[in-house]
């Protein structure tokens, strides 16, 4: 069984846990500008990590505009973000809503994970969007919970990505 874990990321979050991913499963890892679907054909299982910026998974289109090509395939996509991975309405509706328009088919399994904002390292475009944001939320007369979670998680600053977390997604590829 042939295995590759393909990544895109921005700040390093996604990279960082494509590397343990590769690691733990001794498999190849590739960035996602590096390749292309075809040479992605030649894998029996397919690992695709990407952040999440404004639900959107990074990339992730590389594998959902090729869905035909892939329905054979064992695939598992990871994403990384600042929202706790409890919160599961958020990702089921909003991520998977955005992100897979006609439903998670039935050999792709999801899996998220906390991973990484320094505020140091933000380009200015995502600075002014994040300010943006908070901004509009605090607006709101009567912000939902969810609401309000965003507000706090504009001012995230630190590294959250933790190695143990992708037990779930060894355990299934194994
Ligand atoms: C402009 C912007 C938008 C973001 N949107 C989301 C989001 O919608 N949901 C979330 O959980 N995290 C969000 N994040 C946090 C990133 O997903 C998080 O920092 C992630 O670890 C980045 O991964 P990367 O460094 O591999 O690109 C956002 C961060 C930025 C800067």
């Amino acid at each position: 069984m042939s295995t590759i874990v393909i990544y895109k990321t921005k700040y390093g979050a996604t990279k960082k846990y494509a590397e343990w991913i590769a690691e733990e499963l001794g498999c190849d890892m590739v960035d996602a500008k590096d390749i292309k679907i075809d040479d992605i054909l030649k894998y029996d299982t397919i690992i695709y990590g990407g952040g999440l910026y404004a639900e959107i998974i990074n990339g992730v289109h590389m594998l959902t505009k090729n869905m035909d090509k892939l329905k054979d395939k064992k695939i598992a996509v990871f994403t990384t973000g600042l929202t706790p991975t409890d919160c599961r309405d958020y990702y089921d509706k909003m991520v998977i809503e955005k992100n897979f328009k006609l439903g998670v088919p039935e050999n792709v399994k999801l899996f998220n994970y906390v991973g990484k904002m320094l505020v140091s390292e933000l380009s200015l475009v995502h600075r002014t969007a994040l300010k943006t944001l908070k901004k509009l939320m605090q607006g709101k007369e009567n912000p939902t919970d969810m609401e309000k979670l965003l507000i706090e998680l504009c001012d995230a600053d630190g590294d959250f990505c933790d190695r143990e977390a992708i037990a779930d997604l060894i355990e299934y590829i194994r």
